[in-house]
Formats: structure tokens, C-alpha cells, sequence
């Protein structure tokens, strides 16, 4: 999971060598209204709501975020409404805005394909994140973290604003419940146009169990799979049995965890490879074994056109040149409980000499909350990494909270847009990458200088 490091500039850069650019759909309401709130330089946001199908909708926006001067000094973000099982309009109607606006402009101006990239478990805006995306003419969804089996049958209903039903998962569901998020997009958006065309589907699996149950799935197989690796930036499977840790205090990952790619190739269906592919070697070895490419994100995170604010990005490149870059799989600091891997960077979140302590505990973004049954059969939510007390008091297990950390602020703070707070100060970034990044950078940057998304294609096809 990374917040608008994979942004539209990215993806469109991408797009434009001829490869899949994908941007990533995670909380993109709240980028939105945060760059309408920053200002919108370059007026990029207000030219995509231009473009958008229903202008009431994009002028209420407009009306609520832009700030044509920007914020004043520090003051905070205007709060976004968050996410929950019957989200409200204001809310659906900013996740279509979002994933519309990141795909138009990933778009604008050349015939190549672009992707959205969503996570299974975060589930709440996950309907309107599509169809937003499936507006502005989205080529590819991929779709990792979870079990997406209900996702292509999703998409065939929404190309035809049809609403769109997927399952809740609620902790402590009765089985008489049936928590089911429902959207219907002709409630949320006025729209006139004709059918719009489904995308391919990828789900990201790091198991052949999981790709052996989607590809049997009648409704929901996907066209693909890419196949992610725990090298990978960002979140990784855990490892199958019981967790060991290392001396270091990382997932110790085995051969149990290694995809057989023979019996994935018997699936038929096309696949990438993920997880320290960013080289020309790797993207070989990768086609030998029968994939159609790879997925690389660490390479692409560090380039000039990533979403990453430029300093942060600049202190990496430079710390990784000097060889002092650590990256780590924190199996803890991801509300989620999925190991995480994170750059140990000074003034980021996850600085080995920060306490983590010293950041005041707070929940208002909500990406990652968990929706749990109350005894009423109403629903609360809960996440992790909020103020102890809150969480232990809605029934969270005080064993989830240790090393938890606010995913959802620090990844904005990563992409440039920290919240900041009257006595509490701003909100620290946090850094994902992958364990290849030394080997990324030696090719890329040895130096630590500034490169481009087109370097990193043209030195993997350089091979
Ligand atoms: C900064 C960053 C953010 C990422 N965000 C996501 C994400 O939101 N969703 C996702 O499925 N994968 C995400 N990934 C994983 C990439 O999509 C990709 O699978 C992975 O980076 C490939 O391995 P590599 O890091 O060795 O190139 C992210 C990776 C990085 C480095």
C-alpha cells in the first residue's frame, strides 16, 4: 500500500513507453481534496472535474476543497468523511471524483493502457473507486491483498451503471448477518453515457492455492495474475504456518512461500512476476519461466515522476547510494497485521531512533479501520493504530496494538500532503520500499541523482 506515489504523472509516464503505467486508487478522495485544498498548481485536478460527467458533482467539490491560494502556512486539511459500510454521498461522491481524475489525467494525451491498482481489504470505497476509474476509460484494474473473487462480476455490472454489490467482512458476524456493500452509481452520479467497456482484471496472489481457487471460480477468474513476491515494496503475504522471526525481528520467509510456477503456468492464464523484478536479468528470467512480464514498483517509487514528496525521494536516492538505505519487513507496524516493509529513514515514522510513542495517536482517515459486529448487530469500526484506549474499549485485543503505526497519515505525509495539527505538529511520512532497492539504485542512480520512469523501462528492456 502507498498513497499516490504511483499518481497519474507516473502512470502516464508509463503509459507513454508503451507498458502498463498504473496509478494507485488507495484513499483517492482524500488526494483530491487535498491537492484542491494545496492549491491545485498547475490547475490538473480543475481540468480533469472539467471533464468529469456530472458537474454538480465536480462544483460541489470544488466548492468544499479548492483553495486557489493554497493552505495558509500549516493550517489542517479540511476532514474527509470517512469510510463505512453506508458511506455517505459526500464521501462517494469524492472516491469517484478521485479514481476519475487520477485515470484522466494517467490518460491524457496518448493511446497507451493505464491500470488502477486497489487493496481487497480495504474494502468500504472500493465500488465507487472503480467506477470512477471505469469512467474515465480505466484499460486494467489490479487487485491484491485479499480474495477478489468478487470483483469481475462487479466491473461487468458497473460498465453498465448497473449497481454493484460486494461482501462485507465484519469481524464477529453472526451467520445470520449480511453485511454486503451495495453501490448504486445512477444514485451517486448523473451520467448519460452509453456502456462503458469492462477492463481486464489482474489479482495479485503470492500463493497457487489462491490463483488455483480464482482461476477456478466461474464469475470471478480473473484474464491474469501477477505474482507477487515478499521482496515487494509495500505490504507482503505473510508466511505460510506459524510466524518465526529473525534476529533482526523480520518474517523469515521459506521455500513453503515460493510460488511453483509450473503449476501456475498449468492455470492458462497469463501472468507478470513481482517482487525485486527491476532489472533486465530478472525480467528474462521471468519471461523463461513463462510470465508475460514483471511488476516493479521500488524503481519506479524513487523516479522524478513518483508522487513521493521530492525531499524524502532525494534523501532515499542519496542514502541509498551510500549504501545506508535499510529497509525492513516490520511485522507490525501495519494495522493490518500483513508485514509491511518500511525505510528506516530520519524524520519518517518508521526512523529507527523515533519513538513511535512520540506521534499522539489519532484515527481520521479510516482507510484501514476494520468493521466489527457490536452485540446491538450494529456496526463500529476499529483500527490498530488508533488511541489505545478507544480501541481496546470497541473489544480490540490490547496484543494487536504494539508497534502499530498510522498508515493512512504517514503514507499522505509521503506523498507530499501531512496533516497538520493546532499542538500536535505535522504528521511524519512513512516510506515503502523493497529489499532490492541497493541493487535498483546501483543501476539507476549510483550517484543518488534525479532519473525518469523512461530510464527504468528503457534499462529493463535493455536486456
Ligand atoms: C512505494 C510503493 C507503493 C506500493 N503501493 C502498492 C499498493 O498500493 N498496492 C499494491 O498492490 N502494491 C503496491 N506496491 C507493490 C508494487 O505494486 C509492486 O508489486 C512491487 O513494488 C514489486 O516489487 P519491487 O518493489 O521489488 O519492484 C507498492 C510498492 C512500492 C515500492
Amino acid at each position: 500500500m502507498g498513497v499516490a506515489v504511483s499518481g497519474w504523472r507516473l502512470a502516464r509516464a508509463v503509459s507513454v513507453t508503451g507498458q502498463l503505467g498504473v496509478v494507485s486508487g488507495t484513499a483517492i478522495g482524500v488526494v483530491l481534496a487535498r491537492r484542491l485544498q494545496d492549491g491545485d498548481p498547475g490547475g490538473n485536478m480543475r481540468r480533469a472535474l472539467a471533464s468529469f460527467p456530472d458537474q454538480a458533482v465536480a462544483s460541489r467539490i470544488l466548492e468544499r476543497y479548492f483553495r486557489a491560494d493554497g493552505r495558509q502556512g500549516d493550517r489542517p486539511y479540511r476532514a474527509v468523511p470517512v469510510p463505512r459500510w453506508r458511506s455517505n454521498r459526500q464521501f462517494l461522491e469524492l472516491t469517484v471524483a478521485g479514481s476519475f481524475t487520477e485515470v484522466f489525467l494517467a490518460k491524457e494525451g496518448h493511446t497507451g493502457q493505464v491500470g488502477i491498482n486497489l487493496l481487497e481489504k480495504i474494502q468500504m470505497p472500493t465500488l465507487p473507486a472503480l467506477y470512477g476509474a471505469m469512467l474515465a476509460g480505466v484499460d486494467w484494474v489490479l487487485m491484491g491483498a485479499g480474495i477478489p473473487v468478487h470483483i469481475p462480476p462487479a466491473l461487468t455490472e458497473l460498465a453498465a451503471h448497473r449497481p454493484a454489490t460486494i461482501p462485507l467482512t465484519v469481524t464477529g458476524a453472526e451467520s445470520s448477518d449480511d453485511f454486503q456493500l451495495h453501490f448504486d452509481p445512477a444514485a451517486t452520479i448523473a451520467t448519460t453515457g452509453a456502456s462503458l467497456p469492462v477492463p481486464r482484471f489482474l489479482a495479485i496472489v503470492s500463493s497457487n492455492v489462491l490463483a488455483a481457487h480464482l482461476a477456478r471460480s466461474e464469475e470471478g477468474r480473473p484474464w491474469g495474475f501477477v505474482v507477487e513476491r515478499p521482496t515487494a515494496g509495500g505490504h507482503n503475504a505473510p508466511p505460510r504456518g506459524r510466524l518465526t522471526l529473525s534476529e533482526h525481528g523480520e518474517p523469515v520467509y521459506g521455500p513453503r512461500d515460493e510460488i511453483d510456477l509450473a503449476q501456475l503456468r498449468e492455470l492458462g492464464l497469463p501472468f507478470w512476476l513481482a517482487g525485486g523484478y527491476g532489472n533486465p536479468q530478472r525480467l528474462r528470467e521471468a519471461q523463461e519461466h513463462g510470465a508475460c512480464g514483471v511488476q516493479v514498483g521500488t524503481a519506479f517509487a524513487l523516479c522524478e515522476e513518483s508522487g513521493l514528496a521530492p525531499e524524502l525521494k532525494a534523501r532515499a536516492r542519496e542514502q541509498a547510494a551510500h549504501g545506508i538505505l535499510e529497509v525492513r519487513t516490520d511485522p507490525s507496524a501495519s494495522p493490518t497485521g500483513y508485514p509491511f516493509k518500511v525505510a528506516r529513514l530520519a524524520g519518517t515514522a518508521a526512523n529507527p531512533l523515533a519513538d513511535p510513542a512520540r506521534r499522539r495517536r489519532r484515527c481520521d482517515l479510516g482507510y484501514l479501520t476494520v468493521p466489527y459486529r457490536r452485540e446491538s448487530g450494529q456496526l463500529g469500526y476499529r483500527c490498530p493504530a488508533e488511541p489505545e484506549d478507544d480501541y481496546v474499549s470497541k473489544g480490540g485485543d490490547p496484543a494487536d496494538i504494539d508497534g502499530r503505526l498510522c498508515l493512512c497519515n504517514g503514507l499522505m505525509a509521503a506523498a507530499g500532503m501531512p496533516q497538520s495539527r493546532t499542538g500536535s505538529g505535522v504528521e511524519p511520512p512513512l516510506l515503502t520500499l523493497g529489499d532490492d532497492i541497493h541493487g535498483v539504485l546501483a543501476a539507476l542512480s549510483p550517484d543518488g541523482r534525479p532519473y525518469h520512469a523512461a530510464d527504468v523501462v528503457s534499462h529493463l528492456l535493455a536486456g
